[in-house]
């Protein structure tokens, strides 16, 4: 049965996991098979060229396990690789951008005020414009501030989210953002809600802020609906889900037990189910 297909999500790293938390809470039915590009992460840096050429390969290796639907958890391959990845494969392809951008409109003001949101992402996701468009063919008179924070990238998986030093870097990285006086701010990163607390605390609290996973979880849970894939039947009525637990599985393209550790620092549980496997060179594994 197509239902029974777990849902495939990819990111460039351990970052996705706070997306596949996301639909982990929404739909407790569901198996997952995540694959974290540990090898060649991160992407935020990248050209447009190579994420295309990365989440190709990513996308296509979950296809060929069997899913019944792709969530691209990366924000920086969902900016750039989308139309890409939609070309390269036949399962439907669910990215952050659209839903992050959908919830910051509608979070946004009332319909007499002009929104101000501000994204805060990776150079790759704020140089390609994706969620200011995003935004802007949802509201065209939306205004719109982006600025990189390449530095919550280490901070979140280190460990420093609650330190004197994550509140000094948000500080300077909100800064604008701030001043900019956003109602809105869009965490346009797979990273940035593991420092939720410290940007809330910068930027203020009568400030909205997104979280893109929660967003796609909520676009996944909608389109497995309206296409009938949705599960109908609890994957293991006799006990409960955990996070992490042996009905998902998780892939990674190197560094294993680091991916272990920081999922533990992220999740509070490690994934049981781990592997380290190669996802160039899966073309002959497709199965259309
Ligand atoms: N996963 C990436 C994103 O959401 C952040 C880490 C990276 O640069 O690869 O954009």
């Amino acid at each position: 049965m197509k239902q029974d297909l777990p849902i495939g999500i990819f990111d460039s790293g351990v970052g996705g996991l706070t997306v596949y938390r996301a639909l982990h809470e929404r739909l407790p039915d569901e198996r997952f098979v995540y694959l974290g590009d540990t090898a060649r992460v991160p992407y935020g840096t990248r050209s447009l060229a190579t994420v295309e050429r990365y989440a190709i390969e990513n996308a296509r290796f979950l296809e060929a396990h069997g899913i019944k639907l792709l969530v691209v958890a990366c924000n920086t391959a969902s900016a750039l690789a989308l139309p890409a990845i939609r070309e390269a494969v036949r399962v439907p392809v669910v990215g952050v951008i659209e839903p992050g951008a959908r919830a910051a409109v509608d979070a946004s003001g009332g319909p007499a005020v002009k929104r101000r949101i501000g994204v805060i992402a990776t150079e790759a996701t704020v140089q390609s414009g994706a969620y200011a468009s995003a935004i802007a063919r949802l509201d065209p008179d939306a205004s719109v501030i982006a600025n990189a924070c390449p530095l919550f990238v280490p901070l979140a998986e280190e460990g420093w989210a609650g330190t004197e030093v994550a509140q000094m870097v948000a500080a300077d990285y909100l800064k604008e953002i701030k001043e900019y006086g956003v109602d809105t701010l869009v965490l346009g990163c797979t990273h940035y809600p593991i420092l939720k607390s410290v940007i809330q605390e910068t930027v203020g609290r009568e400030v909205s802020l997104i979280d893109s996973g929660e967003a796609a979880a909520l676009n996944v849970e909608g389109l497995l609906e309206e296409s009938g894939l949705r599960r109908v039947e609890r994957v293991e009525p006799q006990r409960e889900r955990q996070l992490c637990d042996d009905l998902d599985h998780f892939y990674v393209t190197d560094a294993a037990a680091r991916f272990s550790r920081v999922a533990e620092r992220f999740l509070g549980s490690a994934p049981s189910r781990l592997e380290a496997v190669e996802v160039w060179g899966h073309d002959e594994l497709r199965t259309h």
